[in-house]
C-alpha cells in the first residue's frame, strides 16, 4: 500500500515537481494526496493541479495566530491521512503540535549542509549569500526529518557541490539546486520502501 504524502510549499515548487516527477516515474512507493501552501499564489499549487493533485491555500493572516494556522494544516494531514509529510520550499516554522503528531515523518530540505549556513532566517538566497560572504569552497543540500528546532532533525541524505571563483548566489543556488532535485526525491523514496532507521539523531539507511 503506497505511503501517502502531503508536501508543504511557499514557492515556485520546483522540488515538489521532482517529488511528482519521481512518483510519476514509479520511483516511489508513495503517492502525493495533497499540496498545501501559505502563498495563494505559489506557483507549486498550480503543479499540483497540472498533475491532478489536490491543492489547498492556507493562510497565516485569515487564522489570526500560528497556533490556529497549525492547527488547521495538521487538520488537513488528518483529513487526507497523510502518513508522511514533505517541506518542499516551505518558509513558516512547523508548529510543534504537527512535529509531535508526525515525529521522524516530516522530510524537509535544505539548500545547504547542516550544521552549516542553517537555522532561523537562513532560507532561500540568504543561504547562499551567507556561503559566499564566508567564503566557504562546498556548499551542498541536505535532507533531514523534523523536529521542534529549526533544521536540526536527523540528517537522511546530503550531496555537495564546489563553490566557485565567479559564483554569484544565483549561480551556486542553481547548482544546488540540481542537487536538490536529486537527494529529496531519493530521501522520499528510501523513507516509503520502509529503508529509513532512527538511532537518536543518527538516520541510517537500512
Ligand atoms: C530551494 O532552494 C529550496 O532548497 C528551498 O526553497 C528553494 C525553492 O524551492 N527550501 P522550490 O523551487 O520552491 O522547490
Amino acid at each position: 500500500m503506497s505511503v501517502r504524502i502531503a508536501v508543504l510549499c511557499s514557492g515556485g515548487g520546483t522540488n515538489l515537481q521532482a517529488l511528482i516527477d519521481a512518483q510519476e516515474a514509479g520511483q516511489i512507493d508513495g503517492k502525493i494526496v495533497l499540496v498545501l501552501s501559505n502563498a495563494s499564489k505559489a506557483y507549486a499549487l498550480e503543479r499540483a493541479r497540472k498533475h491532478g493533485i489536490e491543492d489547498k491555500f492556507i493562510s497565516k493572516k485569515q487564522l489570526g495566530s500560528d497556533v490556529a494556522f497549525n492547527d488547521a494544516i495538521l487538520a488537513e494531514l488528518r483529513r487526507v491521512r497523510a502518513e508522511l509529510v514533505v517541506l518542499a520550499g516551505y518558509l513558516p516554522i512547523v508548529g510543534e503540535q504537527i512535529v509531535r503528531a508526525y515525529e521522524h515523518r516530516i522530510i524537509n530540505i535544505h539548500p545547504a549542509l547542516i550544521p552549516a549556513f542553517c537555522g532561523p532566517g537562513m532560507y532561500g538566497h540568504h543561504v547562499h549569500e551567507a556561503v559566499l560572504a564566508y567564503g566557504a569552497k562546498i556548499s551542498g543540500a541536505t535532507t533531514h526529518f523534523v523536529d521542534e528546532q529549526v533544521d536540526h532533525g536527523g540528517v537522511i541524505m546530503q550531496e555537495s557541490v564546489p563553490v566557485l571563483e565567479d559564483d554569484t548566489p544565483d549561480t551556486l543556488a542553481a547548482r544546488v539546486l540540481t542537487v536538490e532535485h536529486r537527494i529529496l526525491p531519493e530521501s522520499v523514496r528510501l523513507f516509503c520502501a520502509g529503508k529509513l532507521g532512527v538511532d537518536g539523531r543518527r538516520v541510517h539507511v537500512l
